[in-house]
Parts: C-alpha cells; structure tokens; sequence
C-alpha cells in the first residue's frame, strides 16, 4: 500500500489555499478591479495591522445541488472571515466576496458570517463587516433566508455589547441590508456602493418611477437624506481608514471603557477666542464646530452623520486624552432648531456612547423644535421624545455647556439638569426662557400692543425689558439648573476637570426587562 509521503500532503494543503486566494479567479477579480472596487482580501489587508490576519474556513464549501450548483463551488463560498488587529487591538472581520457568485449569501456563507459575530460577542471585540454583495444566493432559496435571519438575531443580540460597523463597498440590496441597518455605524463608498430594499427595476414596475441605482440608494443618498450612512467617502481605501480612526475613540466592549490616548494637548489650555466665538445678536448664526474644534484635543472632531440633518452636529472627539461623544445645536443651518431628523440622529448617539461608557458633551443653542405640518404630520412629537429619552436613560457621565439660547422644552431635552445631566455650565451669552423675546412679549401683551399709540415702539420697549429680565443664564443658576456661568475661554479645563470628578460615576435604575422607547 502506498501511502501520501509528508511533501506531497503539503502539497496539496498549498495547493488547495492558492485556489481559495483567488476567489472567483483572475478574470473576475479584474472585473472587479475594473469596477473600481479592491477584492475582499485587499480590503482586509488595508483594514487591519500589517499581517495580523489569521482567516477562518477557508475550506468551506456550500452543499447546494439545485440549479446547477453542484459544479459552482468555490473554496469560502464567497466570504472572507477572521480576526486581526487595528493598532494592535482584537477586530473580527468578514469581506464578502463579488468575485464568488456575486459575493452572494447561501448557508455556507451565512455560517462563516455567525462564527465570526459568535466569536466576537463572546470575547468582546467589535466587528466589521465589509458588504459586496448580490444578496440571497438564488440557489439556495430558504437556506439563503435562514442564513440571513442567522446574522440578524447576532447582530441584534451583540446590540450594546461589542461596536458593529458594516462597510458598503458595493450591491447591498433586498432584505440584505438589514444587517448593516443593525450595526452601529454604516460607512458607504461614493459612487460604487448602494444599498436599497428594492432596485431600480421594481421601482419602476411598482411605482412606474424612473431612477438611477445612485439615486436611489447610492452613497451621498443615504448620507444626506435617509440618515443610513453615518460616514461616506470618495474611496475604499478612505472609509478604511476611517474605520480605524474611529475605533480609536470606542472600547472594546461594553464592560470596557475607551481606551486613553496622550494628545499632547494642554488639558488647562485656555482659548481667548472663544470669549467673542458666539454672536450676542441671538440672530446672528455661527458655525458650532469651530467651537467644538476650539475645545477639544488638538481640534480633532471625528464626525458622524455629517450631512444628515446638518441643524444637529454628533460625533467623536477627545478632551484631556479622553475620549467623549459630543452633540451640538448647530446655529448655522436652520438655526439650530430641533426637528424630526436631528432629534433621531442625536438620540441614536447618545444611545451609542452611553452602551459604550463614553461620556456626552453637549453644546446648547437652541431656539426649540421645528413647527410647521410637515413636523407635526412626520411624528415629531415621537421623534423629540427619543432624544428625550436617551439623555434621560444615559448613566454615562454628562456635561452641558449652554452657548446662547435654551429655549422652550429644547432645553429641556438637550441635556438639561432635570435629565441629569451631572454638571450643566452656561456661558455669559445664554439665554434661557421659554421662549424668545419677539414671541414672549407678543402673547403675554398682546392687548397692551394692539392698544399702544406705536405699536412697535411699544413692542420694542418690552422687548428690550423682557431681554434683561429673561435672556440671561442667572434665573436658572439661581435655580442650581446650571451649576455655573463659565468664561467661554475656560470651557475646556473646565470641561476636563469636570470629567476627572466623574470619572467613578455610577448611577443604577429600576431593574427592567427593558424601557419601551418611543421608536
Ligand atoms: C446567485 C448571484 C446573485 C444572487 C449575483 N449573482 N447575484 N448568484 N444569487 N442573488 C451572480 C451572477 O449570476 C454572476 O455570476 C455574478 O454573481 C456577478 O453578477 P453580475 O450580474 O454579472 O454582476 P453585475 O452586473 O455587477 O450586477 C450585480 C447585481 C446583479 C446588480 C447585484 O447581479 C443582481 O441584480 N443580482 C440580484 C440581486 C438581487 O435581487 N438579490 C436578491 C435580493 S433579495 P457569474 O457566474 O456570471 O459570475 C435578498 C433577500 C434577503 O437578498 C432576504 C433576507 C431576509
């Protein structure tokens, strides 16, 4: 009997791993070149640290037989899967693959993709899924659905756990794209990815409406106006780069907090700038970044949602070496009013940090919430009680600092002291009061100015009293609903010395199977 000698064993197992590197072989992978999108290996070789990579199941095989997939198989089945490191840190990954029958999701698939989140909930390191894909493998009919409600339950049960992001790097469509929707964080490429529940040809069967994939779910699409893409960019290999940046700023888990990074940056720095930053003509409007970039360490602002509903500004940033969620009225686009969309976008953040144990800084200039049908219709009744109901819930350690004005119940639900927010400054600017000037004097004097020799000489004078009566932070620190009226050039050794008092926090609720927020 001849037995396989020690070599050509080893032969074999090379051989069989060149075949799995080349995925659907070099006339596809140029196709995808073509298409201007790298292959799922490249993709991982520009994510994680050089050779980190450790795969998994790369032997993998599906066991389809119908429609002639007997003679279509490919070693991974379409997906690439594993751990490696971003700056020196535990990630799980998996690449689809378009090169493998359109990077499409049969059972094999989908189990590579379970063992991986299974790997990553279980020891607590985040997970980043890189999506190109054609979505259900045709083939395998209801394993193919099975596999995907495989990855949903992961993806909802690691919620809150371990940080999720999902790359969209090319298709993501039908009911695909409700993995990425799961995780936290969505990064779209410009021009070569999209995600949408129906393509273009059943919009136009259905709806007889005419529109582009790009239109209908490309990448700037779901930035600016369906809020699905939390960060977009002109290249794979940016959104790449940005994954890692941005996992330098979150834990590893929920039990973990963010990992502290020496900036260099004075933590008593103090910024004379910012004495005059704000406009005290409450009309005047301002861009609350350069306040933001101002503060933080080394002006570095990591923001998320950057064009979707622009009135509200979110995102990363450090102080102190620290890393904090910050959110921000934003006066420069629509005053800075509270709508349906900015107050979705800034409560799902604020979800975020407080899971992830990243304390919330939030700047206040806010005339209130948006009127109008269109709100009211939209839901921004449910819409305004999310934000209400995550600064509330949020145990992480929260800071405000109330630029110009809080009014109405804005400023309530922007981290007011009645959420518990745990220390609440205003600078000399703000304005605090149930509303402005122009509307408060119009309704408790409307006799007075309709009976007036000049009506608006009469409204100006009580303008001007109700300004120095109400337009002032000092009602409300007489209160103790702000803690203190701050020089605006301190904000940031304040802020920091303020989050060196909090840093033991602890603030525990109601023992709950869970809260039933107004979704
Ligand atoms: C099996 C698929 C496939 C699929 C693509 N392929 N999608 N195979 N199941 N869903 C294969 C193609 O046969 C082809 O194989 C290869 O992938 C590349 O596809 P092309 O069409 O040549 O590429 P391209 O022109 O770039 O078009 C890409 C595409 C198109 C737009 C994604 O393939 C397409 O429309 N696919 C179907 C998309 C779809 O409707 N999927 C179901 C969505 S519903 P060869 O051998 O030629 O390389 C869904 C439900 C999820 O996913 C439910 C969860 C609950």
């Amino acid at each position: 009997m001849k037995y396989e000698t020690i070599e050509e064993k080893l032969q074999r197992l090379r051989d069989l791993k060149a075949q799995a590197l080349q995925g659907g072989g070099p006339e596809r992978i140029e196709r995808q070149h073509k298409a201007g999108k790298l292959t799922a290996r490249e993709r991982l070789d520009l994510l994680l640290d050089k050779g980190s990579f450790r795969e998994l199941d790369m032997f993998v095989t599906h066991r389809a037989t119908r429609f002639g997939m007997d003679k279509r198989k490919y070693l991974g089945d379409g997906v690439v899967t594993g751990w490696g490191t971003i700056d020196g840190r535990l990630v799980f990954v998996y690449a689809q693959d378009f090169t493998v029958m359109g990077g499409s999701l049969g059972e094999a698939h989908a189990r590579k993709i379970v063992k991986v989140l299974d790997l990553a909930l279980q020891n607590g390191a985040p997970v980043i899924g890189i999506n190109d894909s054609g979505g259900a493998r045709i083939q395998e009919g209801v394993d193919a659905l099975g596999g995907y409600g495989e990855i949903f339950y992961r993806n909802t049960i690691a919620s809150g756990v371990i940080p999720q992001i999902a790359a969209i790097m090319g298709p993501c469509a039908g009911g695909a794209v409700y993995s990425p929707a799961l995780m936290d964080f969505i990064f779209m490429v410009r021009g070569t990815s999209y995600m949408f529940i129906t393509g273009p040809e059943v919009v136009k069967a259905v709806t007889h409406e005419e529109v582009t994939f790009e239109e209908l779910g490309g990448a700037d699409i779901h930035a600016e106006k369906s809020g699905v893409a939390h960060v977009v960019a002109d290249s794979e290999a940016d959104v790449l780069y940005l994954i890692r940046k941005l996992l330098r700023y979150l834990p590893q888990n929920n039990l973990e907090d963010p990992p502290y990074m020496d900036t260099g940056d004075d933590p008593l720095r103090e910024d004379p700038e910012l004495d005059t930053l704000v406009p005290t003509d409450p009309s005047k409007p301002y861009d609350v970044r350069d306040v933001i970039r101002r503060v933080v360490d080394n002006g570095e602002f990591f923001e998320i949602h950057e064009t979707f509903a622009p009135n509200i500004v979110v995102g990363f940033a450090r102080l102190g070496g620290y890393s904090v969620g910050i959110v921000a009225n934003q006066p420069s686009v629509l005053a800075g009013v509270l709508d349906i969309d900015a107050s979705e976008k800034a409560a799902r953040f604020v979800r975020f940090c407080d899971a992830f144990n990243i304390p919330i800084v939030t700047f206040v200039d806010v005339p209130g919430f948006m009127p109008g049908t269109a709100q009211e219709h939209g839901g921004i009744i449910r819409a305004g009680a999310k934000l209400l109901y995550a600064y509330s819930e949020a145990t992480v350690p929260k800071l405000t600092v109330v630029l110009r004005k809080a009014y109405g119940g804005a400023y309530d639900v922007m981290s007011s002291k009645h959420l518990r927010a745990d220390i609440n400054f205003a600078w000399p600017t703000a304005e605090i009061a149930v509303m402005g000037p122009e509307g408060a004097v119009k309704i408790v004097f409307r006799k007075e100015i309709a009976q007036a020799e000049d009506p608006q000489a009469k409204q100006d004078e009580l303008v001007a009293q109700y300004r120095q009566e109400f337009a002032h932070p000092y009602i409300a620190a007489a209160r103790g609903y702000i803690d203190d009226v701050i020089v605006p050039r301190s904000t940031r050794p304040r802020l920091i010395n303020a989050l060196h008092m909090l840093a033991n926090k602890r603030v525990t609720h109601p023992p709950k199977k869970h809260g039933n927020i107004p979704l």
